[in-house]
């Protein structure tokens, strides 16, 4: 077992140690070898009256046990006489304990003066004498042991104790900057707050309960505390009973309230109370630089546009979650603005795998084409900026772990074609939460502004891994939901291949996720190598569509919508299949090496082709006969596709009017594949247009009228190559029998 603990050579103070727990100490100080200076100045329990018989009577007893001690009578207040007599008789001052103290216990509105100074006085200004006249000694010897006695009314509060609760915690502000200051001078400054029975708590325990919680209890954490092999500094202990428990502070991790560029308010801390409250994660901060420090930070992340969620100094060590859809749903995160040139247009048309190789895609690349235009897609980037700079995390409600954040779901709708270059404006709010047991989703919606006018609508679904099980709802109204594809062959597929540089490339746009360029990265999310952003093959597969159906005319495109499934490795290809159904192109994109599902329930709204809309009826509208003929010959080429499109080799447009009005649209390609027939406005160039009333459509598909003649009477109108009118009969032929 180790030396029991020797005071051999040190000379203690122990402030009003007449009685109570100090004269405890003083005992405890004087049997371990210690030459002990009794301080009492014999006063009651309020501070009135003085003796010095209690001072004497320890004295004695150390002294009959064979200690050393000696009294001293002074008050508290005149520090320097206390040390003096530790000089003036032992030569040195080593330990302090500074307990002396009286009670003047009133409720707070019948504290006079006199109770709050006398408390003060003898605790505070007290402790703050005595102190200071010993400390140049411990300084020069560097060595000194220091102990402040504070409260649980002071740590808690107690009801009729405002004096003295103020009192007692001002020791403990006291002792911590005097550990601070002391530290290099082996200086060491604890503080207790004791529970013992006394003459100050026999007014406030029972009678048993005070004979049970003895000094005796206390002693030995102050000596443990005062000995030179205790390291122990700056710390704050409860004790009593036989117990010792220490203290510190715990901080919440808190929560960014002020957001860049603007007002922080009462009603931001109001709305993000119950997260400036929350304990969970909690920190511990031990120091004032501690503190600082994540102040700093703060500053920073708010310069960075970063209304972050959290105490940076630990929010690294977070990944709990919190999602609250009352508080969250509806909020509006901070406005973004995004500049553009030409430049971006063109990185960012790069990005998703356009090429000078091909001059149709020249329009995009070369800002003097004379029809240089923006992609569609490029709708996204300005959006982004809102999720992407941590927007997300600063709404009140969604507590979550960025890295578990995926993205699920894009649409993107465009309300003019986007400009080539501008500033545009984006307002994001959260318009709705939803709870899919594993996962929690958040609708963002974003609208994008330039100037006052509305260019684009995003809405970003992304799925919080780990987030769900909030009891919130599956399903929303305001999402905008994927559709299936038909189920049957695809109408059209393009195939592409992305570059080993893809995500390289696509990442200038704004997307700057390590996820898609350094492998390291993308190994600790468990990906072989860097991934290819997933907007990026949403950019691709756009493309394909714009190209296959709009002849890339940035004004056809309305709006898109897809589900990212799967990763894509940049170096791979990309299928992109496609069914046309009216202005409505389904498309799924897979991953051809793999036949891995990239994009699915995938669509992509056209507008009409410039004209079609004149007079235009919905094809719906009246049920037309000639699309019984349509649905036939839709059959027909399926079974003899091949054949036909060998003998045809065209592409036939069809106007059905109705009333004059045109009523439907068709196009029987003959010309590509195995043939195909779609409704609604041809996309392309057609070989031919026919242009027909329904019920004159009717009479030549029932070879009651012949194309010539229906062509002479001008009930058949002709554009393109009117040669190619002649092999129609190889296509309506038959259809008598229907
Ligand atoms: P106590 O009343 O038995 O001892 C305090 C001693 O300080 C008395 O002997 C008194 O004469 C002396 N004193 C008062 N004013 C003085 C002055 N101006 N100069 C020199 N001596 C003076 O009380 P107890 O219970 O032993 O208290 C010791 C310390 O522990 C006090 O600071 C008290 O506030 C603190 N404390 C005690 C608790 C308990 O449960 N006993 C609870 C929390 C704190």
């Amino acid at each position: 077992m180790a030396a029991p603990l020797s005071f051999a050579g040190k000379v203690v103070l122990v402030t009003g140690a007449g009685g109570g727990l100090g004269r405890e100490y003083a005992l405890a100080f004087g049997e371990r070898g210690a030459s002990v200076v009794v301080n009492d100045l014999g006063g009651d329990i309020k501070g009135g009256g003085k003796s010095s018989a209690a001072a004497d009577k320890v004295v004695e007893e150390i002294k009959a046990k064979g200690g050393k001690a000696v009294a001293n009578y002074d008050s508290v207040e005149d520090g320097e006489k206390l040390i003096q007599t530790a000089l003036d008789t032992f030569g040195r001052i080593d330990i302090l304990v500074n307990n002396a103290g009286i009670l003047r216990d009133r409720s707070f509105a019948r504290t006079g003066d006199l109770d709050w100074d006398l408390i003060h006085r003898v605790h505070l200004r007290g402790s703050f004498q005595v102190t200071r006249a010993a400390w140049n000694h411990m300084k020069n010897q560097k060595f000194g042991r220091i102990i402040m006695t504070s409260s649980a009314a002071g740590i808690y509060g107690n009801f009729g104790q405002a004096n003295y609760s103020a009192a007692k915690l001002g020791l403990l502000g006291l002792a911590n900057t005097l550990a601070i200051e002391g530290k290099k001078y082996n200086i060491h400054c604890n503080t207790i707050a004791p529970t013992a029975g006394s003459r100050l708590t026999q007014t406030v325990m029972p009678s048993d309960l005070l004979d049970s919680l003895k000094a005796e209890y206390v002693a030995p954490l102050v000596l443990w505390l005062c000995h030179e092999e205790c390291q122990e500094n700056g710390s704050l202990f409860e004790v009593g009973a036989g117990w010792i428990g220490k203290l510190r502070w715990e901080r919440t991790l808190g929560k960014i309230v002020r957001h860049k560029n603007q007002n922080m308010t009462p009603e931001d801390v109001r709305d993000t109370w119950d997260q400036i409250c929350d304990f969970t994660n909690a920190t511990k901060p031990a120091s004032i630089q501690e503190s600082l420090q994540s102040m700093v930070e703060v500053l920073s992340k708010v310069e960075d546009g970063e209304g972050i969620r959290a105490n940076p100094t630990s929010a690294m060590a977070s990944t709990g979650s919190g999602i609250n859809p009352t508080e969250a749903v509806g909020k509006v995160l901070p406005q973004m603005t995004f500049s553009y040139t030409h430049m971006h247009c063109i990185l960012y048309a790069l990005g998703v795998g356009m090429s000078s190789k091909d001059p149709d895609q020249l329009k995009f690349l070369y800002e003097g084409h004379e029809d240089f235009s923006c992609l569609p897609t490029f709708g996204v980037i300005p959006a982004q900026v809102s999720m992407l700079e941590g927007g997300l995390s600063s709404v009140p409600g969604l507590s979550f772990d960025p890295t578990r954040l995926l993205h699920g779901e894009q649409y993107l709708e465009l309300y003019k074609p986007l400009p080539t270059s501008g500033t545009l404006t984006s307002k994001a709010s959260i318009a709705d939460i939803l709870d899919k047991g594993s996962g929690a989703v958040i609708l963002l919606d974003v609208h994008t502004y330039s100037n006052q006018e509305l260019v684009c609508y995003n809405q970003f679904s992304v799925f919080i891994v780990g987030a769900g099980g909030f009891g919130g709802k599956r399903s929303s109204d305001k999402a905008v939901s994927t559709v299936p594809a038909p189920n049957r062959a695809p109408d059209a597929v393009v195939v592409d291949e992305t570059s080993r540089d893809q995500a390289a490339l696509y990442r200038l746009s704004g997307d700057w996720n390590p996820l898609h360029i350094d492998p390291n990265f993308a190994a600790m999310g468990g990906f072989e190598s860097p991934i290819l952003h997933g907007l990026c093959s949403f950019g691709f597969a756009a493309r394909h569509v714009l190209k296959q159906y709009a002849g890339n005319d940035v004004s056809r495109f309305k709006s898109i919508k897809v589900r990212f499934v799967k990763p894509v490795l940049p170096g791979q290809c990309l299928q992109t299949e496609m069914w046309k159904e009216g202005d409505r192109i389904h498309l799924l994109c897979k991953v051809k090496e793999t036949g891995a599902v990239v994009l699915s329930g995938a669509y992509i709204d056209l507008h009409e082709a410039p004209g079609a809309s004149v007079n235009a009826v919905p094809a719906e509208a009246g049920g037309l006969q000639s699309d019984l003929v349509f649905a036939e010959i839709g059959r027909r080429i399926k079974d003899l596709g091949a054949e036909l499109v060998k003998k045809v080799n065209g592409i036939f447009g069809w106007e059905i009017t109705k009333g004059g009005k045109i009523a439907a649209q068709w196009t029987i390609d003959l010309k590509t594949g195995n043939g195909a027939l779609h409704k609604g406005p041809y996309t392309g160039k057609a070989d031919v247009t026919l242009t027909v009333a329904d019920e004159d459509f009717m009479e030549v598909a029932m070879g009651k009228l012949n194309p010539q003649k229906a062509f002479f009477a001008g009930k058949l109108k002709v554009r393109g190559n009117i040669m190619m009118s002649q092999k129609l009969e190889m296509i309506l032929k038959n259809y008598a029998k229907l």
